[in-house]
């Protein structure tokens, strides 16, 4: 199953990222956590990442192509794969587009997860998360002991880049750079809408009524 989910910042993405890797069994591969990992590491791709990445504005399509090309070449993406945060410009959609037919691995699905600006802005500003990768919410999604990851127990943090006015600069670098890919998608006839709005194990069916298609 070859999937790519696909919405602004906070629309749910990581989340039902996690639990569709598991109902399907193909890996989730999200470049925002790829990046963050080689800035905790201190990796010169983190070095150079940070800085975009804590303005809220886009890390350079070359740097990601590199990355999403040597991901997708990894055995466990033998199966299929869950992009989430790539592709996000038309460069590297059609980067994309070339080193799936490389790979014989066509894009099956984009997944557009719809969400209201107010409501994103909401959930990011109440976003906690766990350096296991695990994602709550203060109010919409609390784990069960105040600031403890329900997963491994560590204590939960805010990102760097979940602060109002970086989460604006990154709806705007959304609106500007990635929606276009929404009608680049529809066009080659693979974007299905998700309404993102509600409880997310009710998005969670939705987004399965679809992919059970293509198992
Ligand atoms: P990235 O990590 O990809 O961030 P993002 O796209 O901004 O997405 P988020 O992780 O913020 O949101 P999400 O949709 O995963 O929402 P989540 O499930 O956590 O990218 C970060 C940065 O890296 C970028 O700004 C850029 O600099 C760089 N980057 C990454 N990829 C790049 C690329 N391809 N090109 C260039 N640069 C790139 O949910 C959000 C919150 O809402 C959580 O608290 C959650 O609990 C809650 N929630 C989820 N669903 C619901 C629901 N149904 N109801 C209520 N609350 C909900
Ligand atoms: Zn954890």
């Amino acid at each position: 199953m070859n999937v790519v989910l696909f919405g602004p910042p906070g629309a749910g993405k990581g989340t039902q990222a996690k639990e569709l890797a598991k109902q399907y069994q193909i890996p989730h591969i999200s470049t925002g956590d790829i990046l963050r990992g080689n800035v905790r590491d201190g990796t010169e791709l983190g070095k150079e990442a940070k800085g975009y990445m804590d303005k809220g504005e886009l890390v350079p399509d070359e740097v990601l192509i590199g990355i999403i090309k040597n991901r997708l070449a990894e055995s466990d993406c033998k199966p299929g794969y869950l992009l989430d945060g790539y592709p996000r410009t038309t460069p590297q959609a059609d980067a994309l587009s070339a080193i799936l037919e490389e790979i014989g691995m066509p894009l099956e699905v984009v997944l557009n997860i719809d969400v209201a600006d107010e409501e994103l802005v909401t959930r990011l500003c109440g976003r906690y998360v766990c350096t296991c990768g695990e994602s709550y919410h203060m109010k919409f999604n609390p784990p069960e002991k105040e600031n403890v990851c329900d997963a491994c127990g560590a204590e939960l943090y805010q990102r760097d880049d979940d602060k109002e006015d970086v989460i604006r600069q990154r709806l705007d670098s959304y609106k500007e750079k990635t929606q276009p890919l929404i009608n680049y998608y529809k066009e080659k006839g693979l974007l299905v809408d998700i309404e993102g709005t509600g409880a997310i194990d009710r998005v969670f069916s939705d987004i399965c009524k679809i992919l059970d298609q293509y198992k």
